[in-house]
């Protein structure tokens, strides 16, 4: 069996697989061919992925010898037209937002493989490249807003006094938002975290943060770990208190999402206004609407001093090890798609991909992505 790895186009700098990752695919008895130049936005050339035991070839090589090709993002309409029937392809694929590519993809008789849409179970946990990608996307936030704010983080003590240390909003407990929890306290910052899913409570506190809680909030044991949407009543009491919040705070990082939906509104503008100048506020759920009413996705705002970072894409800005973790999340996915002689062995009842599985054979399988997209 051949499995491709793809270039990936526009500003995305990572890679599916690493070539230390290769190497590891090539223990299940793998063939694996690169498109040439593959690697190049995560510092990797193509020699060392011959020396991890793969060929390089041109796009359409690539796509035509592979049975599986892998890529971080769905690759163009246009490569839809040169991929094969039967064909799979493994790749986040954002179901809202390209709901017409993977209709054209069903068409095309693909199997498509949505990687956003790996289940949050404990089986599935080696493979769920989301919280992967959360883990950058926290840690990356925490460093932009260190480096934007004119505050120091930590409290320090010199001949010219004590400074204060910084006081970091965290909304959202998510893989994200815990990370950012994490990378904040290391920093020396005082954390205050909102979510609205109590069970995270334990966890913010274990990092040494303060958990703020609004009573009343929703929550559904059916929806998987994910947060559901609120109320209108229970939005209100929730942005009166971040307001509260807010004000006081240096840096707010906001990572709240519900999948599938419009990211919730958590900072209005007044607040924003009610802002200490030199404040700093990044927004992760950017791509999804924002928590921050005057949010724009892909830029930075100042708003009286304030400034406002847009930015769902900062995996894409740590290449090297957003795609080593990516690269090995997958790895984990092959292994319950390949048996012991390297051969294809797609087990569409398996709970795992009949999750992930976006189209088989002409048909719709993953039930969330049918919701997301209305389909009966
Ligand atoms: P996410 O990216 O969907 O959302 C981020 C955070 O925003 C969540 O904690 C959510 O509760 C919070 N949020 C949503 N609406 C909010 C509101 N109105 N106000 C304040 N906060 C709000 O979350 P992510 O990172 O995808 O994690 C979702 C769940 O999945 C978590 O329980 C996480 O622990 C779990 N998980 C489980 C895995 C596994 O078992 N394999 C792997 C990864 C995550």
């Amino acid at each position: 069996m051949i499995t491709g790895i793809l270039r990936e186009s526009g500003a995305e700098n990572r890679v599916a697989m690493l070539p230390s990752e290769v190497a590891g695919l090539r223990k299940l008895g793998v063939e694996i061919i690169v498109e040439i130049c593959a690697g190049a936005g995560a510092f990797v050339n193509d020699k060392e992925y011959h020396d991890a035991g793969a060929s390089t070839a041109h796009r359409k090589i690539v796509i035509n010898r592979s049975d599986i090709l892998l890529s971080v993002n769905a690759p163009v309409q246009d490569d839809i037209n040169s991929f094969r029937e039967g064909q799979i392809l493994c790749s986040l694929l954002n179901p809202l937002e390209n709901h017409v590519w993977l209709e054209k993809a069903r068409l095309a008789s693909l199997t498509v493989l949505a990687l956003d849409m790996i289940p949050r179970t404990t089986r599935a946990q080696s493979m769920d490249v989301l919280s992967s990608m959360g883990t950058v996307s926290g840690y990356r936030a925490v460093l932009e807003a260190a480096l934007r704010s004119p505050r120091f983080f930590p409290m320090f003590m010199s001949a010219a006094g004590t400074i204060k240390p910084s006081k970091v909003l965290i909304l959202g407990a998510g893989v994200a938002g815990l990370q950012a929890v994490a990378i904040a306290r290391k920093l020396g910052a005082v954390v205050e975290v909102f979510d609205v899913r109590s069970a995270v409570k334990e966890e913010v506190k274990s990092l040494g943060a303060k958990f703020i809680e609004v009573e009343g909030a929703k929550e559904d044991a059916a929806a998987g770990g994910y947060a559901v949407e609120q109320t209108g009543e229970f939005r209100k009491k929730q942005q009166e208190l971040i307001q509260r919040h807010a004000v006081l705070s240096d840096v707010v990082i906001a990572t709240a999402q519900i999948p599938g939906r419009k990211a919730p509104l958590l900072l209005l503008k007044d607040t924003v206004l009610s802002m200490r100048p030199g404040s700093v506020i990044i927004d992760l759920a950017a791509s999804t609407g924002g928590n921050c009413e005057l949010t724009e996705n892909g830029k930075t705002l100042d708003i009286n001093g304030v400034k406002i970072i847009g930015k769902s894409d900062y995996p894409a800005e740590m290449p090297y090890d957003a795609s080593k973790m990516f690269g090995s999340n997958l790895i984990n996915l092959l292994k319950i798609m390949i048996n012991k002689e390297g051969r294809l062995n797609l087990n569409v009842q398996d709970e795992i991909l009949n999750c992930t599985i976006a189209v088989h054979e002409k048909e719709y399988i993953s039930q969330r992505i049918k919701q997301i997209l209305n389909i009966k």
